[in-house]
């Protein structure tokens, strides 16, 4: 048990076993069970993180789920020497990429502000610029969302993005910047103790 969970704080509008799932006891995880993944599980996740915000509601985070033998060896082609194994023992893989034709979806998205989607259009740097931005905002949500659905993630960019987008997202134009192994944790699972953290006064300045 480690230390934050001997000392929960108290200033939390959720109880400590939810502080613990979603963060104070999730570790990074590389060591996984042989418990399966399921796509309902995977789905009752993104169910959680679509909530997350979104400049404009744009939501252009863009999700492969790489569960195949064959698709595993694909991916882990593009991966880093030191990522490779972990990919392959993982359970599933989640690479993760920003849509940079996001503002297709905005009439919808977005009511509030019609004609968004066609000022978009010609704009593609900004839109690159956006995808991006609040495509990794989302990997955040992604990774807590995991977490609230019982399951471990391994995040890790480690990897060669165009390799990757050439592989999978030829066609639909992604780009690829994260993967997140996903399983259940065998044990802590990770093989390094648990690294400290800054505190709020280390990272905050109030005025
Ligand atoms: C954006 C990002 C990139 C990462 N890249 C790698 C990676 O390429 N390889 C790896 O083994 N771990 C990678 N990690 C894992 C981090 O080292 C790990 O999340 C961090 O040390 C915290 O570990 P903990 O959650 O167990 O406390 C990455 C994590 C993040 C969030």
């Amino acid at each position: 048990m480690t230390e934050t969970l001997t000392h929960p704080t108290t200033s939390l509008a959720v109880g400590d076993d939810v502080a613990d799932l979603l963060f104070r006891a999730a570790r990074t995880t590389s060591q996984w069970t042989d418990a399966p993944v399921s796509d309902e599980q995977l789905a009752a996740a993104w169910d959680l993180a679509k909530f997350g915000p979104t400049a404009m509601n744009t939501l252009p985070l863009r999700v492969l789920v790489v569960r195949s033998t064959e698709a595993k060896a694909r991916l882990v082609a593009h991966m880093g020497d030191g990522n490779k194994p972990k990919v392959e023992a993982a359970p599933v893989s989640l690479v993760l990429a920003a849509d940079p034709a996001f503002h297709q979806h905005l009439d919808t998205l977005f009511p509030a502000y019609p004609g968004m989607k066609d000022q978009l259009e010609p704009a593609a740097d900004v839109r690159e610029q956006m995808a991006r931005n609040n495509a990794l905002i989302q990997a955040g949500y992604v990774i807590v969302g995991l977490r609230a659905a019982g399951l471990a993630a391994g995040p890790m960019n480690g990897m060669d993005f165009d390799g990757v987008d050439g592989e999978f997202f030829a066609s639909s134009g992604w780009k690829s910047f994260l993967v997140i192994n996903v399983g259940h944790a065998d044990g802590e699972g990770s093989p390094y103790p648990r690294g400290p953290r800054l505190s709020f006064d280390q990272v905050a300045e109030v005025l």
